[in-house]
């Protein structure tokens, strides 16, 4: 089998294609025949050694893939070879075969194509967890969507709009006609605009009852300013650590620096609360998973929920499509394609 290791850290050229023997699955497992991985930014930031989640390099990365199980462990039913499925892989996604428990598939629903398919675990399993779960936004609520148009931006504007919410959003200004589209009430260009200023003055100074920002550091600390009364902050992200070209440890220093530190005094005078949210430690809480996600794939059924990619990159180009994402290009998800 193929796989896309990351040799070292550094820019895309560390990326390299190297070939392995082909997996074994035990009991429990499956193989999947890969036919879309799923590229998230946290691919980007293990690639540059600022991801401390990541296994340290020579190392494959990869949370999501999907394709067709190839085959089965002596406890898996046999019938199953065959189906297409869609996974969440604790990295190893950068393979065009991955190995793992029956319990970590799907089935995809006929509706979907593998490419979308791959578009669904981490981005829609976080913004449920984020805006349903800990987030408990409620119809007639308002929610600040940061980075409205990455993938776990539009997962979220699918399940603010379907709870019946009205939503707030920021990105790049080019993103703001797609975003209407898409149902987004309130596009923000946060870029040439201070968003705080922008969400006070649309909501006649009260401010939105949830927000979720993957920025982290500073825009934190604005984004606690823009709750009203009753309202939750929902923290999962530092996409802010990549704006320096500084080393890792200045890097990490500046975030650190810029990180607020709430005081259970004030959050309970404010009527405020904070939450943070890591899938990646979500590995034990399977059943937990497995709920959430029968609910995001009944939303597929029920038109709600509406993966989008924005473009997919031949497997051998894992490098041209982490530069297209570092260049802010995406709206929604990108995606590797295996030729099998
Ligand atoms: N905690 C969790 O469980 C979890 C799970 C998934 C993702 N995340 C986090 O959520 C964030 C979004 O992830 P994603 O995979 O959905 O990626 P993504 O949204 O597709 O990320 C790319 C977009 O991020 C925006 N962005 C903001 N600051 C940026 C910066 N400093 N450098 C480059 N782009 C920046 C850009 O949009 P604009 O053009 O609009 O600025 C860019 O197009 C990341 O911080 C990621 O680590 C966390």
């Amino acid at each position: 089998m193929k796989q896309i290791v990351i040799t070292q850290h550094g820019d895309t050229d560390v990326l390299k294609i190297q070939e392995t023997s082909d997996p074994i699955p035990s009991s429990d497992e499956v193989v999947i025949k890969v036919k879309a991985i799923g590229i998230n930014f946290a691919d980007i930031l293990a690639r540059k050694g600022l991801y401390p989640d990541a296994p340290k390099p020579p190392c494959v990365v990869g949370y999501e893939v999907s394709g067709v199980i190839e085959s089965a462990g002596q406890g898996v039913d046999s019938s199953k070879i065959g189906n297409p499925v869609l996974a969440l892989t604790r990295f190893n996604g950068y393979s065009d075969k991955v190995c793992i428990s029956e319990k970590a598939v799907f089935p995809i629903p006929e509706s979907l194509d593998f490419k979308r398919a791959a578009a669904i675990p981490v981005n829609y399993l976080t913004a449920y967890q984020l805006v349903y779960v800990m987030g408990g936004l409620k119809k007639g609520e308002s929610v600040l969507i940061h980075n409205a148009g990455g993938g776990v931006g539009l997962a979220a504007l699918d399940i603010a709009l379907h709870l019946g919410a009205t939503t707030y959003g920021t990105s790049s200004a080019g993103k703001h006609s797609f975003l209407k589209e898409r149902g987004l009430n309130y596009p923000i260009n946060y870029r040439n605009h201070d968003f705080l200023s922008s969400v006070l003055e649309l909501t006649s100074g009260k401010g939105v009852e949830l927000i979720i920002d993957p920025i982290g550091g500073k825009n934190w600390k604005k984004s606690y300013k823009a709750l009203r009364s009753t309202g939750r902050l929902g923290m999962f992200g530092v996409s802010t650590v990549t704006d320096s070209t500084a080393g890792k440890v200045i890097q990490f220093a500046k975030l650190l620096l810029h990180t607020p530190w709430y005081n259970p005094l004030h959050l309970m005078n404010a009527n405020k609360s904070v939450f943070g949210v890591n899938l990646g430690h979500m590995w034990r809480e399977r059943e937990t998973i497995s709920g959430w996600m029968h609910e995001i794939l009944k939303g597929i059924e029920e038109g709600w929920i509406r993966p989008h990619v924005d473009r997919s990159f031949p497997f051998e180009q894992a490098g041209e499509a982490h530069a297209y994402i570092e260049a802010r290009k995406n709206i929604g998800k990108i995606v590797l394609v295996t030729d099998g």
